[in-house]
């Protein structure tokens, strides 16, 4: 039993995705947030800022007394987590593993179609990871760029047809490709789930990187004993910019309304 609470972070509030599935698999935890929104977006920029970045998301967050951190960002997990591994001792989860290991699970024609940020897909990290599994499987990637700006202006919703064009402009060459599964190698893009799996068609399976993460971290975690044990755990938030657009915009990655309050972080300190 470790009573202590697991971080979380991302680039911006997209992570609440992943902290969401959290919560609801380990209701028990204590977890703390964290969302660089004065920074985002992370997958426009370079692997080097990416990497600094990351570090200060990670030693804010170890200035409580963690038991782990969960990495939500994609563009973080694949541009930054050996490095953040190497340097810190305590367990750190990505989403990039949990993910390949579900694709190559759903993919029963060794065809695996990968979306995210243009940093993610630039980093081969999702390819080189599948190859480790099974190097019989061909990838097919694609950047989505404007999928992240779409979502943050509330433009995700099924029959919404700017979502629509951008989906069949992005995703055209994927299921060309004929693809099983389809990664979904972003935060953000759990809401376009939808959408994109109304162009796709019912045969292909998406993953949610966030969910799987947090699914795999729970079964580490809990393998090794490290589950804390209290009726509910609480959840704080913590962001780098402004506070005020915080609610309206978690409430839309979270799917329900925050009620709990939202602390400001100097980032650059760290
Ligand atoms: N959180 C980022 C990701 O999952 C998307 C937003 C950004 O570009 O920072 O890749």
């Amino acid at each position: 039993m470790d009573q202590r609470p697991i971080g979380v972070f991302d680039s911006g509030l997209g992570g609440l995705t992943a902290l969401r599935e959290l919560r609801r698999i380990l209701p028990r935890e204590d977890l703390i947030y964290f969302g660089d929104t004065g920074r985002v977006p992370y997958g426009t920029k370079g692997r080097e800022t990416i990497l600094r970045y990351a570090r200060q998301d990670v030693a804010f967050l170890r200035s409580f007394d963690l038991k782990a951190i969960v990495v939500a960002c994609g563009t973080v997990s694949a541009n930054a987590l050996a490095e953040l591994t190497a340097e810190n001792d305590l367990p750190i989860f990505g989403v990039v593993e949990a993910a390949a290991q579900a694709a190559v699970r759903a993919a029963s024609n060794g065809r695996v179609g990968l979306i995210g940020t243009s940093a993610s897909i630039r980093s081969g990290a999702y390819e080189r990871e599948i190859a480790k599994l099974d190097s019989a499987v061909a990838v097919t990637s694609r950047a989505c760029p404007l999928f992240v700006p779409l979502v943050e202006n509330g433009r995700f919703r099924p029959g919404d047809k700017v979502v629509e064009l951008v989906v069949e402009e992005y995703l055209a060459p994927v299921k060309a490709a004929e693809v099983d599964a389809l990664v979904l190698g972003c935060t953000h893009y759990p809401l376009l789930a939808d959408a994109i799996g109304a162009f796709m068609g019912p045969g292909v399976a998406l993953i949610d990187t966030g969910a799987v993460c947090a699914g795999h971290a729970a079964q580490t975690l809990g393998e090794s004993g490290l589950l804390a044990e209290r009726d509910r755990g609480f959840c704080r938030y913590f962001v780098s910019d402004s506070t005020q657009d915080f609610a309206r915009l978690a409430s839309v990655f979270l799917g329900e309304t925050v009620r709990d309050s939202v602390e400001r972080v100097e980032i650059e300190k760290y």
